[in-house]
């Protein structure tokens, strides 16, 4: 990966102390994340449910950090508004939730929020085709989606291949920029290899969350620059 696109870590907040949200952003946002990722969850979509707008607005005065929501919902598009409103920054969803996907990122970017595409694990990279107009961001599960603490699935690694391939050659004819976001067992250990299959944007939870928040610093920054590289 070209060494002009710096490395983002957006912490997972799925897997922080959900009865202390406030202080662990505050906590991670000090840690030196970039974003804040949110991860939504109904139920019906994922066999899990997690938080909504209300605590997406309760936990915003306590970063200036972009609010990074990814919704794993579906419908997705009642609850646009919602989200912005609560201040979320950007919305990631899903095409597999819903038949509409095209209009729905145009719905999110006319509530004034930048738009991402987020690929289960089991989606192609095609399904990106007729989306790289209206997106700044594709996010790859390297998990199913659901639930934290799972082992990143190596072989998206060639999916995020293509799509850097693909991003790159979108930049090149005019196009926006557009990041590369892996979302799932992200650690020290694949962080590198994530990276230089072309990734910009590194999600983790369970491997910033873990120990006292003293600790937040230095796992983030292990992602940043995993072990062996002390450049
Ligand atoms: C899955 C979630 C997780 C989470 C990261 O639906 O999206 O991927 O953000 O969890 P860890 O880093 O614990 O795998
Ligand atoms: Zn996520």
């Amino acid at each position: 990966m070209p060494d002009s696109r710096p490395v983002l870590i957006a912490p997972s907040i799925l897997a922080a102390d959900f009865s202390r949200l406030g202080d662990e952003i505050r906590a991670i946002d000090a840690a030196g994340a970039d974003w804040i990722h949110l991860d939504v969850m109904d139920g019906h979509f994922v066999p899990n449910l997690t938080v909504g707008p209300s605590v997406v607005a309760a936990l915003r005065p306590h970063t200036d950090k972009p609010f990074d929501a990814h919704l794993m919902v579906s419908p997705v598009d009642p609850l646009i508004e919602a989200f912005a409103a609560a201040g979320a920054n950007r919305i990631t969803v899903h095409p597999e939730a819903g038949p509409h996907i095209h209009r729905t990122l145009q719905h999110i970017r006319a509530a004034g929020m930048t738009a991402g595409v987020a690929l289960n694990p089991g989606t192609p990279a095609k399904m990106l085709d007729y989306l790289w107009d209206l997106i700044d961001l594709v996010l790859v599960m390297s998990v199913n989606p659901g639930f934290g603490g799972q082992q990143f699935i190596s072989g998206q690694l060639a999916k995020i291949r293509a799509i850097r391939k693909r991003a790159d050659q979108h930049l090149n004819a005019g196009g926006a920029p557009v990041h590369i976001q892996v979302d799932g067992g992200i650690n020290a250990t694949n962080a590198a290899e994530a990276v230089a299959a072309g990734a910009d944007v590194l999600v983790a939870g369970t491997a910033i969350f873990t120990g006292d928040p003293a600790a937040y610093g230095a796992n983030i920054s292990a992602l940043r620059r995993p072990s062996g590289d002390r450049s």
